[in-house]
Order: structure tokens, then sequence, then C-alpha cells
């Protein structure tokens, strides 16, 4: 079932009944169940194919719902979710007494953010309080950016999906860990690192490394069907003509403009924000034309060009030596 935002009180009624509703925001579309329910929750692990163990995002209507979901909230989160909120970032904090072990994978912390998009805060008010939801693609899928791409994944295994259009940001949130001494980037996302610092007035950590980084977020994710090539603009001709040799269907998508003969435009992006807007859809869209290899172009390592070249690397990484902590 698909339907807009005149069914975001009906989608309400059914959160409320433990079912499961699908909803936009500005990143991805989230698969959403009661974060208070155990039972709910356990339902999106069902419908993803995802473990159990892999913490989920509890989604907020507005920033004084803080205090309902996380304890010891300092003056770094309050910054932040001032600066940020509703938007693309996701707090790592202390979880509240009667947060779910299933939401937070048994650990003492949750992740939180307020998203920015008209109908996930008309849903969340219309619900009242958190809405835990993952990404919703199937495990290991790319993530979502399209109301049909959630229908592809996940058709039957969702009791509504809201379709609000295509996703604005089109990368994941930024997670940022704000439990340990100096703040991590867990995940980069649609806040970039430097964004971060300029609030916070000091530096952070801008990588995972160690035992903090969130689980479900190292290798072999967010990949196409399809061999992910990640390469430099200099080289990409001379690859293209050596896959085009080997008879190989090839796809190139780049940050400049790009135009070989014999291989599929995927899409070239003038700047970085088009090019996370349009990353996943481009990568399903690989796999809707077969093409056996992408070649990606990332785009300048700086702003949301950050995240992009996280998620192209992922894309591109065929196996991972921890295969059972990956793709959520
Ligand atoms: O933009 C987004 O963040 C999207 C939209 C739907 O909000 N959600 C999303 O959820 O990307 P998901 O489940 O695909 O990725 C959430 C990530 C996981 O890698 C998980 O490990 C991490 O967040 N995470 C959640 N709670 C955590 C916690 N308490 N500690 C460490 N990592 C956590
Ligand atoms: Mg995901």
């Amino acid at each position: 079932m698909i339907g807009g935002s005149d069914r975001v009180e009906e989608a309400g009624a059914i959160l409320r009944a433990g079912g499961l509703v699908a909803f936009p925001t500005e990143t991805v579309y989230g698969l959403g169940a009661d974060a208070r329910s155990a039972r709910a929750v356990g339902r999106i692990f069902l419908a993803k194919g995802r473990p159990a163990d892999h913490p989920l995002i509890v989604h907020l209507g507005d920033v004084s719902w803080l205090e309902r979901w996380a304890v010891g909230v300092g003056k770094d989160a309050r910054l932040l979710a001032e600066a940020f909120w509703p938007g693309a970032l996701t707090l790592i904090l202390h979880r509240a007494p009667g947060v779910p072990d299933e939401v937070t994978g048994g650990r003492e912390t949750v992740g939180l953010r307020v998203p920015a998009q008209p109908i996930a805060l008309a849903l969340l008010n219309a619900f009242g309080d958190g809405i835990a939801a993952p990404s919703a693609n199937r495990f290991g899928r790319v993530s979502p950016t399209r109301a049909e791409d959630v229908l592809a994944d996940l058709g039957d295994r969702v009791d509504l999906v809201l379709d609000g259009g295509p996703c604005q940001v089109g990368v994941e949130s930024t997670i940022l860990d704000l439990t340990a001494d100096v703040p991590q980037v867990l995940r980069p996302g649609g806040v970039d690192a430097d964004a971060l610092e300029a609030v916070l007035g000091r530096a952070i950590l801008r990588t995972a490394t160690g035992p903090s980084r969130a689980p479900g977020m190292l290798t072999a994710h967010y990949a196409p069907q399809a061999v992910v090539e990640v390469v430099a603009f200099e080289h990409v001709v001379v690859r293209a003509a050596q896959l085009l040799e080997q008879g190989l269907r090839v796809g190139v998508m780049s940050s400049s403009n790009l135009t070989i003969p014999g291989v599929a435009g995927l899409g070239s992006f003038t700047t970085s924000r088009d090019y996370a807007r349009e990353l996943y859809a481009c990568l399903r869209e690989a796999d809707r034309r077969e093409l056996q290899v992408v070649l990606a172009v990332p785009p300048p390592a700086t702003g949301i060009g950050v995240a992009v070249s996280d998620r192209l690397r992922r894309a591109a990484s065929s196996f991972s030596l921890e295969d059972e902590e990956d793709a959520t």
C-alpha cells in the first residue's frame, strides 16, 4: 500500500497498532515502527532480514522529546540539536530507562535524530513518540531514496509506504557519538565534520576507529549487484576501454562531465550535493540496466563529498573481514 501526506493519520494508527510504516526523510526512506514496542521493532528486523544486534536510530518529532529517550544530555548535544535539527545528524547519547534493548542492540546508548522532511515530521507528530527506523531497504541492498525503491525491496512486508517523492539529501545522516570524551563521527553523512566542529568550537574525531564504531557500518555495504570500481578521473577512460574489451556492460558516474562511447552514462554531477542526492538511484539504475561494472569517479572529499566517497568505497568492497556486521 502506498499513499501520500493525506494518509499520515492512518499511518500513525498503524504504528500504534504495532505495524510498519515506510516514510520519507530528507536522507533516505526509513522503515518505521513504534520505538517503545519490542514486538513492533522486532518486525523491522524480520522485514529487512537484518541481524538483531544492529541498533536502530530513533526519530523524534521535536528536540523537546530528547529527554524522553536520553539521559545526561549535555551542552554539546544541545548546541548540535539546536544547530542541525531538524536535519541529517544522528546523535549517540546515553539511553533513558525504558528504551528497549531491541532498539539499541543491547547497548547503553541510543541514536536520535529529528528528520527534516514534512511528511516525516507530520507522521511523528501524529504518532506522538519516537519512531525507530533503519533505511527501508532489504539487508545489504542500496538505501532507498524513492518510494518505488521501498516497494521494490519490501513491498508486501510493510503495512504502508508514505510517498514523499525523491529524498533531498540522498545519503544517510551523519552519526556522531557524544558518549566518549571526544565526539566521534561513526558515519559521515548529510552534515559534514567542519560544520560540527564550527558549532562545537573544537576538534572532533572524524573517522570511526576502535570499538565504538557503528555496528553495521563496515565494508561491503550499500552495494548494487553490479561491481563498483572507484576510479580517478584521469584513469576512467582507460579502465572503461579495458572492461569493454572484455565484453562487459559498463556504466559510469562522475563528478564532472564525461561521455565515453559504449559506456552507459548513469550521471555526471556538477556539485557534490547533486551527486549525493542521485547516488543510490544511480546504483539501482545500474542494476535495472543489468550493467556488470559501474565506474565511479568520486567527488572532491569535502563537505557532503566525504559521505559520497565513503558510500562509493563501501559499494566497491566486494568482501569484508567482518561480514557478519555488514550492511544495515
Ligand atoms: O539518515 C539516516 O540515518 C536513515 C534515516 C531513515 O533516518 N537511517 C539509517 O538507519 O541510515 P540505518 O539503520 O540504516 O543505519 C543506522 C546506523 C547503523 O549503522 C547503526 O549501527 C548506527 O546507526 N547506530 C544506531 N544506534 C547506535 C548506537 N546506539 N551506537 C552506535 N551506532 C548506532
Ligand atoms: Mg541502512
